[in-house]
């Protein structure tokens, strides 16, 4: 079997910022490897080193420790003394604030980094038109910049970024300057484009949306180190850490202690305030192990009478239910906790009533309970 081909691989980044008392450790550690041809997302709050990873990749920034390879060839090593400048790596980047100049046309603006290269005008003229037929900008060349819209300007930073032929796009927050809506068209034209150039990618994020409507991986990122890597599928349904389950999407936490393992397709048990609940362990857990297992609102299934012979099934209490039209949200008191449930909308929920939740033992996913290391609970009490 081939290997898989990794354009971008990274190995064991250190970066710092600052002298003496005030240096800080920015990136520790960070090992990741982006195949080939895909688009692959750094997703995590803001400040956990998301834009420093993309700089060191673009060599706009000297890391203090590690490797970086493009296409095979190292970029940087610190044990071999190492880097390529940003202009001798096979890179094109869009920013958030995506630069491009008002005082110049489309063509201008795209023709930029040729023109500066001293290239013959035929040569540039052929290279611009090409590029901008493939980001749909074809026919727009003398349009002043500013008299695009918003998507439009968009489009010519793209285009500006792929006209040298990069081997790996890098982009930081494309979208974080443009409003909901055009945001959200924009994501699917950036996956559309992605896949068309088929140029690999890497995409920074802080939002779980995007990421998770555009990845072909992420790779999850929290105070300067990589938690986990995976399919949005991967990341969103069977997350291997803690730190995954509540920064992707909402969940519910309940804790317990590790009771059987399970195995050979039966689940494991769990003891917990709510009582012994049926769980698949997400990773390697021990007996009598600390645990939690995590659980989406949507795959908690609600019933009003006590349904028979389900495993896994607790009594609660509605306690409010906002009408999102797709979905009711509600919280269920159980027990000491709080359960966020997503039910039918022609299924409405009355404050106060007594109702019966199954817990799917395939949805509920048991990870390690410690992990929780500066990490804001979506925990709301009671
Ligand atoms: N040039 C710099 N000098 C000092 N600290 C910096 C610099 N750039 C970033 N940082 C710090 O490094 C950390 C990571 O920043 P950054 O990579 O921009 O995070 P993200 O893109 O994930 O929001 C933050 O704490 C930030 O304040
Ligand atoms: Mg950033």
């Amino acid at each position: 079997m081939a290997d898989k081909t990794f354009m971008v691989q990274i190995q064991g980044l250190e970066k710092y910022f600052g002298e003496d008392k005030d240096r800080v450790h920015v990136l520790k550690g960070i090992s990741l490897d982006v195949p080939e041809g895909s688009l692959y997302t750094f997703l995590g709050p803001s400040g956990c080193g998301k834009t420093t990873t993309l700089r060191c990749v673009a060599g706009l920034e000297r890391p203090d420790g590690g490797e970086i390879s493009i296409s095979e060839k190292k970029v940087y090593s610190a044990a071999q003394r190492a880097y390529v400048p940003p202009n001798h790596r096979p890179i094109g980047m869009v920013f958030q604030s995506y630069a491009i100049w008002p005082h110049m046309t489309v063509f201008e603006n795209v023709a930029y980094p040729l023109t500066i290269q001293r290239l013959p005008k035929t040569a540039i003229k052929k290279k611009v038109v090409e590029v901008l037929k493939v980001v749909g900008l074809h026919g727009l060349e003398d349009r002043p910049a500013p008299k695009l819209s918003g998507g439009q300007q968009q489009r010519v930073a793209f285009a500006r970024a792929l006209i040298n032929e990069p081997k790996v796009l890098l982009l930081d927050e494309p979208l974080s300057n443009l409003d909901a809506k055009l945001r959200e068209q924009m994501r699917f034209e950036i996956k559309a484009l992605q896949r068309r150039v088929n140029i690999t990618t890497i995409y920074v994020t802080h939002d779980q949306s995007e990421a998770l409507a555009i990845s072909d991986q992420i790779a999850v990122m929290h105070e300067g180190k990589l938690i986990e890597v995976g399919s949005p599928h991967q990341l969103y349904s069977r997350p291997k850490r803690r730190f995954t389950a509540t920064f992707l999407g909402l969940t519910n936490l309940i804790e317990g202690r590790v009771l059987e393992l399970g195995g050979n397709s039966n689940p494991g048990r769990l003891e917990t305030n709510q009582g012994i609940l049926s769980f698949v362990p997400a990773t390697r857990l021990e007996k009598g192990q600390a645990v939690v297992i995590s659980i989406r609102p949507e795959h908690i299934q609600v019933h009003k009478e006590k349904p028979q012979g389900l495993d896994n099934l607790v009594e609660g209490t509605v306690k409010d239910a906002v009408f999102m039209g797709d979905a009711f949200h509600c919280h269920i008191v159980v027990q000491d906790q709080l359960l966020r449930v997503h039910t039918h909308p022609f299924n409405p929920m009355t404050p106060g009533e007594k109702i019966y939740l199954h817990l799917d033992p395939q949805s509920c996913n048991g990870l390690p309970a410690g992990d929780t290391e500066g990490i804001e609970e979506s925990n709301l009490g009671v």
